[in-house]
């Protein structure tokens, strides 16, 4: 029998959680600078096709397999692979759901820190004291030079970052209803308080410099959201892979988390009408209130100059500084600002700890507390990394390249193979047991969609991911070239890059630990199965 009793307390909480993991910094600073980028009309396009197509299918099958894994004892995506696939090989095809969340928490929280941080500082009024943005981004994240960002003080980052691990561990620590489902029920209103009062302020902003009149709000949402050449942008494969990428990121699909938090649902639980609430509330806040906050905002006060080329990271705690400073009451504003991020991180870092926790108590046999001693210890691993080599934030963008952007395809991938193809699970099965207790039928075109067409589009979308931003492909089919990208050669040849590859080598070593996990867990569940008859 499973060790485990934990269980949501209600439909909401469970809704909220899911949420919760989708709302996190992607939709605030990721998608914002994507959609600006890629220029609104044409990116959404390819983005809601890609919600359609991968997003909420695979988000359908993420949750399906989950409480089927769950309703016989096992919480996390290895031990759900296993005894749906009643096969040794599932816990390495679920491995992914235990490393990727672990790995990407890992420098997740230490951005999570920022923004508490940057919070503190705009209470003290030192955020918007310094003229010099720039100089607060650089000591702060420590960009500039590696070892600059390990300070303990108040207004640095090392005193934010040990509050965050002690918060998101002692909530996971409480457990799924009283911790994390907790923590959801008071963020995610709270979040969304805070975010609505935000647009308001943003959306009446008008024109507060009459000597540039061009800077007003409509021309910061035109610029955001008028369509450009919207043909010319869907020509663009890039531009699909940054949409389908984005998604991914922003529903946590394929992470492990929702197959995770889904195994604690009971047998007749709805799955379907949760699974599109949860990813309806993600997108109104990633769309609804992201979308219209941080790049119009932006404009406003610094026009086009002050956005393009920013990055994520810079049009978050460099760009918005300057623009709070800019405005009436802008200490409030940047402290509601950072807090709100500072929410949304937590809410979705929760979920990247659960999964690993739930895997090192049922597949080593370890108690709570030892189960988090050692994730702890493995997680601050990485975070120490991330935070001494911060230049140009090098270890933090290696872990971010090959765990939290490629490896998210790998799992989605197996993850829809597993519950369209597999002999465990399989379409026939799987459409079944999506619909047992659902409050609504998915339309039928769905079935056929989850069996072939998000396989075939995620596998193409992860060949040309890998084809194009590891190797270099230029895209043509006429005139191929490949010219080995950065990724490549920041690990060989003579410009390498000391940190990537110490970055690199450490998520092999991460690989390695999780496969010999695997294969300890492998033995434990053969022997002493944790199967209950559901
Ligand atoms: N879904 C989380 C985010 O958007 C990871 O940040």
């Amino acid at each position: 029998m499973s060790q485990t009793k934990e269980a949501w307390s209600s439909r909401m909480g469970v809704i909220l959680a899911v949420a919760g993991s989708a709302v996190g910094l992607g939709n605030f600073l990721r998608f914002p600078g994507l959609a600006a980028q890629y220029g609104g009309g044409a990116f959404m396009i390819a983005y809601f096709t890609a919600l359609l197509l991968i997003g909420i299918p695979i988000g359908w099958a993420e949750w399906t397999l989950g409480r089927s894994g769950g309703v016989r004892g096992y919480h996390s995506a290895p031990g759900i692979f296993h005894v749906v696939m009643q096969t040794p090989a599932g816990k390495y095809l679920g491995m992914l759901g235990f490393l990727i969340p672990v790995m990407v928490f890992m420098y997740y929280v230490y951005v999570e820190a920022w923004c508490l941080g940057y919070a503190w500082l705009a209470v003290t009024g030192k955020l918007s004291a310094g003229a010099h943005f720039g100089a607060i981004f650089a000591s702060y994240t420590g960009i500039a030079q590696d070892g600059t960002a390990v300070h303990f003080g108040l207004e640095s980052v090392g005193f934010w970052l040990v509050i965050c691990y002690a918060v998101n561990f002692y909530f996971i620590y409480r457990g799924v209803s009283k911790g994390i489902e907790l923590a959801c029920k008071w963020g995610m209103p709270l979040l969304i308080v805070i975010a609505l009062i935000i647009l308001g302020r943003v959306l009446t902003l008008g024109t507060p410099d009459p000597l540039k009149p061009s800077q007003n709000v409509l021309n910061g949402l035109g610029f955001m959201w008028n369509p450009q050449d919207v043909w010319a942008g869907l020509k663009n494969p890039e531009l699909w892979l940054a949409a389908s990428g984005q998604i991914f990121f922003t529903l946590t699909v394929g992470f492990g988390a929702i197959c995770c938090y889904a195994s604690y649902l009971k047998k007749k639980d709805d799955v379907v009408l949760s699974c599109l609430t949860a990813a309806a509330a993600n997108e109104f806040c990633e769309v609804g209130l992201g979308g219209l906050i941080t790049v119009p905002a932006a404009f406003v006060f610094l026009g086009t100059a002050g956005i393009v080329g920013m990055g994520t990271f810079g049009l978050g705690f460099n760009v918005l500084p300057a623009v709070f400073a800019q405005m009436p009451y802008g200490n409030f504003f940047a402290f509601s600002f950072f807090t709100l991020l500072f929410l949304a991180a937590f809410t979705s870092s929760l979920s990247m700890l659960q999964p690993g926790a739930a895997f090192l108590e049922e597949g080593l046999g370890l108690a709570r507390k030892p189960a988090l001693a050692l994730l702890g210890l493995i997680s601050s691993f990485g975070t120490l990394i991330c935070w001494w080599f911060s230049k140009d934030l090098k270890a933090l963008d290696t872990i971010d390249f090959w765990i939290g952007t490629m490896m998210i395809y790998l799992q989605g991938f197996i993850l829809i193979i597993v519950f369209g193809w597999s002999k465990g699970m399989g379409i026939e099965r799987g459409w079944r047991e999506a619909h047992e207790g659902a409050a609504m039928r998915i339309p039928r075109v769905f079935k056929f969609i989850m069996q072939w067409v998000s396989p075939v589009f995620l596998g193409i979308v992860l060949l040309m991911f890998v084809l194009n931003s590891v190797f270099g492909w230029n895209f043509s089919f006429a005139r191929p070239h490949f010219a080995p990208t950065g990724r490549i050669t920041d690990l060989v040849g003579s410009h390498h890059s000391d940190v990537a590859r110490l970055a690199f080598i450490f998520i092999l070593l991460c690989v390695g630990f999780s496969v010999l996990l695997m294969h300890l867990a492998g033995k434990r569940w053969t022997a002493n199965p944790l199967e209950k008859q559901p």
